[in-house]
């Protein structure tokens, strides 16, 4: 098999880098979390939120740039199942969680479970997952740019749910990839809602 382009191996790389990159946040905001009195439901809820859009967000972009592709060019589709299942069961909990008050019994110990459990994932996602495809000819730059310009749109739309939630960077001081104040274009279209 032919060797990827400079190109293509640039904008892998770039892919990569960001889905890591959202896992890293999440790794910090479940730390930062854990750290929290429990009874400080404000605190707790300002982490959840900001969890729960961020993981709405990168799951979406899996799901729809980089799973699919991943599945036609894999010969064996074992890992791309897991991953899609193991979703299906985040996204259970994300909405769970959206519907319940921070005051609620188990607030804490569901968005605790989410975490372990998206953890989980992210680990056999980072350990076996993305090596598999690292050789694939997929169509790296086209997902790269897809990949960014969604998540755009992605955040956008969140945004407009969420308006209080966007603009506590400090949540997440490590990084600030997400925008204080939205993104530009708040009123993109957006026809799919996690
Ligand atoms: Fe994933
Ligand atoms: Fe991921």
């Amino acid at each position: 098999m032919p060797r990827l382009s400079r190109a293509a191996q640039v904008a892998r790389d770039q892919v990569f880098a960001e889905l890591k990159n959202d896992h890293k946040r999440v790794r910090k905001a479940y730390k930062d979390f854990e750290k929290l009195d429990k009874s400080d439901t404000e605190a707790c809820s300002r982490i959840v939120e900001q969890v729960l859009l961020e993981l709405s967000v990168h799951a979406t972009l899996e799901e729809e740039l980089l799973y699919p592709p991943a599945r036609a060019a894999l010969t064996e589709t074992d890992l791309v199942d897991e991953a899609e299942v193991e979703h299906e069961s985040a996204h259970q909990l994300i909405d769970q969680l959206r519907t319940m008050s921070p005051d609620d019994d188990k607030y804490a110990a569901r968005f605790t479970v989410l975490c372990e459990y998206v953890l989980h994932h992210v680990k056999e996602e980072e350990g076996e997952f993305f090596p598999a495809l690292e050789n694939l000819r997929l169509e790296w730059e086209r997902i790269a740019a897809d990949m960014s310009a969604r998540r755009q749109e992605l955040l956008a739309d969140e945004s407009d749910d969420a308006p209080a939630i966007i603009g506590e960077p400090e949540l997440i001081a490590d990084d600030d990839r997400l925008p204080a104040n939205g993104v530009a274009d708040s009123g993109a279209a957006n026809p799919r809602k996690i």
